[in-house]
Formats: structure tokens, sequence, C-alpha cells
């Protein structure tokens, strides 16, 4: 019987290669696990009204793991109109599975790890003092709360009397918007819990230390959004000087963040902040180490459920491609996190060196590392495939 089972859940598009890819991968590598397929996606949306049934969070419930590619999904209006005929007028709305994973099962940490590969040709360079070009190695980790502030969800617009009442008893609310037809207002509302901010901000520095980061930079904008990012910034304060005194704490703005990220991304450790932040900087730093091809991400609650996927999306024009193009990387460095997230960290070493190995040997590269257009042409004009690249790791096993 084997090890452990994963349930790996490929969704749409290119999500369904790399996924395959990645498990590949892992077998070769001695991973020892069997994989049972969960549903998720626009084809279950379509077909069942539901693009993350039941069944699939039954599955993760039992199994606690999961390895998850992308999914499609589109505008509420495109979703309704795609459903199956007898499911269409039946007041169905369509609702990201991803957004509804992290709320089912409190998926509150995101961790998104961005470092440069030793030969990636998309590494970022910089000119130096004297205008010769230097390329900082970046090595980030950013941790990411998953489930509160600007993308929780609690918004309205046109907002009912009771919201509206409620926000005319703040003065700034009265004086700035008070004038604003009701119906012309939008709300989107930027909740922080202190259990949550605790959490992201524990699991932050210990990452830190047990990595051996010397600083943690808290980045939102506690001088402007002083209730939220106030608050994160005062437990911050509190939690460093209280249980991490060895590690520094940094504070930036979030907007400064993006700019000193090309000036002297090589200064940053662990990086935490809310939601809406943390998906900005990771997005950010990905930018730096080779783009959505390399940047994977862990997210997981404290009952021990994990879900590993790459940032990236189902790519539809690549999906129906003879042979697909796109880069696994992102999805197998997803499955090292899930790894590490179970302690098979000898597993997880021997295929980031063998990756690192591909990288650097420079013979075997995706379209995006050869800095193509994607097209159908990449493979005819030396990209290698999505399928080669992952032999090429294999072999470097
Ligand atoms: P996307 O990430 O799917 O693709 C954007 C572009 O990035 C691609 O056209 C391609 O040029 C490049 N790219 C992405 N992954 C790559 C890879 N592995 N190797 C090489 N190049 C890669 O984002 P897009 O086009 O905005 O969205 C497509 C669909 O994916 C939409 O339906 C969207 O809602 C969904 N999406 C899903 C996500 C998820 O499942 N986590 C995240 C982002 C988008
Ligand atoms: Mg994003």
């Amino acid at each position: 019987m084997a090890k452990r089972t994963i349930v790996s859940m490929p969704g749409d598009g290119i999500g369904r290669v790399v996924l395959e890819e990645a498990i590949r991968v892992l077998s070769s590598a001695g991973f020892d696990a069997e994989y049972i397929e969960g549903d998720i996606g626009w084809e279950f949306w379509r077909s069942e009204g539901n693009p993350l049934p039941q069944r699939t969070i039954d599955l993760i419930q039992k199994h606690k793991v999961a390895l998850f590619g992308a999914i499609t999904s589109k505008p509420k209006e495109e979703a309704s109109q795609e459903l199956d005929p007898k499911l269409r007028d039946t007041g169905l709305v369509y609702a990201s599975p991803i957004v509804g994973l992290r709320q089912h099962f409190n998926l509150d940490i995101c961790i998104r790890p961005c470092h440069t590969y030793t030969g990636n040709p998309l590494n970022f360079v910089r000119r130096g003092t004297g205008n010769e070009i230097e390329e900082p190695a970046v090595d980030v980790a950013i941790f990411r709360q998953n489930t509160e502030g600007l993308y929780g969800g609690v918004e309205w617009s046109n907002p009912p009397d009771q919201v509206y009442d409620a926000l005319m008893t703040h003065p700034k609310f009265k004086t700035n918007f008070g004038a604003t037809p009701r119906e012309e207002v939008s709300v989107s509302t930027r909740i922080f819990t202190r259990k949550a901010t605790e959490r992201i901000l524990f699991a932050a520095f210990e990452y830190a230390r047990k990595y051996e980061y010397k600083s943690v930079t808290l980045c939102e904008k506690p001088n402007v959004i002083r209730e939220t990012s106030g608050m994160m910034y005062r437990l911050a304060k509190e939690i460093q000087k209280k249980d991490f005194p060895e590690i520094q704490l940094w504070n930036t703005n979030i907007d400064a963040q993006m700019m000193w990220l090309t000036k002297n991304p090589e200064d940053y450790g662990v990086i935490v902040a809310g939601n809406m932040f943390g998906d900005i900087v990771s997005d950010g730093f990905a930018g730096l180490i080779g783009g959505l091809g390399f940047a994977c991400s862990a997210q997981f609650n404290d009952e021990g459920v994990g879900v590993f996927e790459p940032t990236h999306g189902s790519a539809p024009k690549y999906a129906d491609y003879p042979e697909s193009i796109v880069n696994p990387i992102a999805m197998i460095e997803s499955a090292c996190m899930m790894l590490d997230f179970i302690d098979e960290n000898e597993i997880s070493d021997k295929i980031r060196k063998a990756v690192a190995k591909t990288i650097s040997e420079g013979k075997v590269q995706t379209y995006d590392m050869k800095k193509m257009k994607g097209s159908v042409d990449a493979l005819k004009n030396g990209a290698a495939s999505t399928h080669q690249i992952a032999d090429a790791i294999i072999g470097n096993l």
C-alpha cells in the first residue's frame, strides 16, 4: 500500500498538464503515494452548477493534503450562459472554487517563496554603480493572510439601510461620501481579526527562524490604513519583541515596497502582509525570478489541511496544444512545498536540486525561458515542451 494519499485536483486548461508532469517527477523522485482525483473547475460548474462539488471537499477533509493545478473562471454573465441548459435560470451564481476552498477549510496561511535559480535567463538584472550589469540573487518568502481583508467578500453596491446608516455614523463617511446618492456607492470592506493576524505573523517569524532569515518585513500601510494595517504592525512589534528577538522586524509600505523590490530585492527575506498586499507583493517578486512559470504557493490551516498550487491560471490559449509548451516548474515547486509540509524533506531537496541543475545547464528550456512568444511554433523553434523539461528534471534527480 502506498505510504500517502494525495488528492490531485488538475482543474482546467494547463492545470491538467502541469499537475500530471509534477506527479511524474514526484514518483520518479521516490515519493510513494496514491493520488485520488478531486473534481474542481469549469467543467463542474457547467454540468453541475458547482465548480467545487461537495465530494471534493469530502476528499480533502479525509486526506488533508491536495495538489491543485489551476482553474478557469469567467465573469458572472458568461458563467450563467455556459451552464447546462437545464440548470439555467435556477438562481445559480458562479463563485470561485479557490476562494471557496480557502473559506471552507480556513486556509489562512499562504506562502509564496520567490528565489532566483542560477542560470535562469529570466532573472532580474539591474545597473550597478559603475553602470555594470548586476544580477542580485532574490530569496524571499511572502506570507500572505489568505482569508480576510479586502478579499473577504464583505461588500455591497447600493448598501442596504442598516449598512448605510451605520456608515453614516462615521464622520469621514458622512463628510466625504454622504452627499453621493446611495445607489452610486460601492463598499468593499477590509476586515482583519486579531487571531488571524497573529497567526500569519507567527507563521512568518517561525519560518524566518527555521530557515535562518535575518529579517521579517511587514509590508502594509499603517500610516494611512490605521486600524487594520495599524493593528498588524502593533502585533508584529509585540510578537517580535516577545518571541523572536533575534529576528529584525522591518516595516515597509506596499507602494514603496513595489518600487524598492527592483532596487534592492536581495535585502529582503521573509515578507508578511494582509491578503491583497500579499497578493500584489508576491506577484512583484515573482516577476524578478521568472514570472508565472516559476511562482509556487502553499496554503494551509491549523488542522493540517494544505493545498499546494502554482500561482498561474489555466492559460486557456495554450490548453489545447497538441504538445504542451508551458513551464511546469511552478507546479513542481508547489509539489515540493507539499513534501515539506508532510516532512518529506529529503525528496523535496532532491527535486529542487534537480530543477536547479536543469535550469543552470540551460540545455532544456521552455518557451518562456527562451523569451519566445508562446505559440504552436515554439517547439519547432527550439523550446522544450512541458513533458521534455519534466524529463530533463527527472534525468537530473
Ligand atoms: P494565466 O496565469 O492563466 O495566464 C497568463 C499568461 O501567463 C499566459 O497566457 C501565459 O503567457 C503565461 N503563463 C501562465 N502560466 C504559465 C506557465 N506555466 N508557463 C509559461 N507561461 C505561463 O492568467 P489569465 O490568462 O489571466 O487567466 C486565465 C484563466 O485562469 C482565467 O479563467 C482566470 O480566471 C484563471 N486563473 C486561475 C488561477 C488559479 O487557478 N489559481 C489564477 C489566475 C487566473
Ligand atoms: Mg495574484
